[in-house]
């Protein structure tokens, strides 16, 4: 094999910056990583110093290549893949940010957002770009952006500022100021681009009063972004891939077939559900978003989110302190009484798709003398997989063909316990992959379609392995009255 065929991955996550390098079949051959500091302003707001991003970015390549005994000139291609949404602008001519990132998760514009919804605009909002009004997504942080800091707006206007997502910031730096782009699935989160169309959208940049002369070319998620800075890492390295992290994993777990469908456990859960060429409008208020554009055909999927999953098993940790490790909730879930009905609601922020309920809160129900930690841990876990069910009815619900494995990944799937359970609840099968770095892998894979290493998403494909198929044994009917028992906690936790 020539090391010229070797793939790396750039990683801009929340909470880390992380690089890896892959093989041509897709085997990692090294990684490093970096925490990156939080910011919180005030009560619900959440920022990055992009500079703790840059600087991050470049010196884990420099620590994955010097891990995988790599050279720039090793690497057939790189791929970029990222935190969606968070908005970063910066000055085109010196390359600074104006202000820290505004990251996903703030939600200082939600007043902004709540005006909009309720002068009518959701429908249209949503009908050109699958989203719903919502501070989550990028337009509505640009706006607080033009009215807050002094002077943006008129600097906005005379084109002096670039505004981009992470990817998209991180690939101007890393071509010196040459490219101002982004793919198709990072520009799909912002809320000004018609995911129909492919294209920004006039009347959307109107509603949300940003210039057009902010935003970047939107190119395929496999195209030629621009190579980096030769100086950088000792030799250019072609920029072949970007994609959002989640669509990113979706490539990665080789999701490429409508009615395929990946869920990512992490500190929530983000669940992709692939429909083709057709971008199915939700009536379940989840989200429709571009999987990918490969070669200028674009596919688009249903997703649907859920804000606590692995973030529960912190609070049996951190909050009850019942566990000292997340990997003690397999044994205690195993040993549990199973006959106890207890039914844990992780509602601590609010619940996510299909209710989108911001004021729910949390509850435990069912409990009696005999209930101890180990019952509490196991409902904890089902509490992710009831959670997975909601977001696979609403799916359903929506049009999407139905499922019949679930494809999953993130820190929570070493839990085989919980994949169980998940495949008994779901009453579809659940796949583990081998490479359990689904994004970066989905990241690589779109620069090594490009750079001619995988031979289409076939290629890719063909180098997806199973570790571990569990299928469901639950019986049916007792599948329907534990998920009642979910629903019927559900309706509890609301108002
Ligand atoms: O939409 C937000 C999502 O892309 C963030 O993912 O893994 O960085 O928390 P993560």
């Amino acid at each position: 094999m020539s090391s010229a065929r070797s793939l790396l991955a750039i990683d801009q996550g929340t909470t880390s910056s992380r690089a890896l390098i892959f093989d041509d079949a897709g085997r990692p051959m090294g990684q490093a990583q970096q925490e990156l500091p939080q910011h919180f302003p005030q009560s619900g707001w959440v920022e990055h110093d992009v500079e703790d991003i840059w600087r991050d970015t470049v010196g884990v390549v420099k620590g994955a290549l010097s891990n995988a005994r790599v050279a720039a000139t090793d690497i057939a291609a790189l791929g970029i893949t990222n935190q969606r949404e968070t908005t970063v602008i910066w000055d085109r001519k010196t390359g600074e940010a104006v202000h820290k990132a505004i990251v996903w998760q703030d939600r200082r514009s939600a007043p902004l957002c709540d005006r909009l919804k309720k002068d009518g605009h959701e429908p249209m909002v949503q009908a050109r770009t699958g989203l719903l009004i919502d501070s989550y997504f990028s337009a509505t942080k640009i706006a607080w952006l033009l009215e807050n800091v002094e002077g943006l707006r008129a600097r906005a206007e005379r084109g002096e500022l670039a505004f981009g997502t992470i990817d998209c910031f991180l690939l101007w730096r890393l071509t010196g100021g040459k490219v101002h782009a982004t793919d198709a699935t990072n520009a799909a989160r912002t809320m000004l681009f018609d995911i129909h169309r492919q294209a920004w959208d006039e009347d959307l940049l109107e509603l949300f009063g940003v210039p057009a002369s902010l935003l970047p070319e939107v190119y395929d998620s496999n195209a030629e972004f621009g190579a980096t800075d030769a100086n950088l890492f000792g030799a250019p390295i072609p920029i072949l891939g970007i994609a959002g992290d989640q669509q990113a994993a979706t490539v990665g777990q080789a999701c490429f077939d409508a009615g395929m469908m990946k869920s990512t456990y992490g500190t929530g859960c983000f669940a992709l559900m692939n429909t083709g060429e057709n971008a199915l409008t939700s009536a379940n208020r989840l989200l429709t978003t571009v999987a990918y554009r490969i070669d200028g055909k674009t596919t688009y999927a249903l997703e649907g989110s859920i804000f606590v999953a692995g973030a529960a098993v912190q609070w049996l940790r951190d909050g009850l302190k019942i566990i000292s490790s997340a990997a003690e909730t397999e044994g205690l879930a195993k040993s549990a009484d199973a006959t106890q009905a207890i039914y844990v609601v992780p509602a601590f922020t609010g619940l996510g798709a299909p209710y989108w309920d911001a004021d729910a809160r949390g509850a435990v129900f069912g409990l009696t003398r005999a209930t101890g930690p180990a019952e509490i841990a196991r409902a904890t876990l089902e509490a992710v997989c009831y959670q997975t069910r909601d977001l696979l009815k609403a799916m359903e619900a929506d049009g999407a063909s139905g499922l019949e494995t679930l494809r999953v990944d993130g820190g929570m799937v070493a839990n085989n316990w919980m994949l169980q359970m998940l495949a008994d609840i779901l009453g579809v099968a659940v796949e583990r992959p081998v490479v359990a770095e689904t994004t970066a892998l989905g990241a690589a894979s779109l620069a090594g379609l490009k750079s001619g290493v995988f031979k289409g998403p076939e290629g890719i494909a063909e180098t997806w392995q199973s570790t571990g198929r569990f299928e469901p044994r639950m019986s049916g009917d007792e599948r329907e009255s534990r998920y009642a028992g979910w629903l019927d906690a559900v309706r509890r936790v609301r108002s």
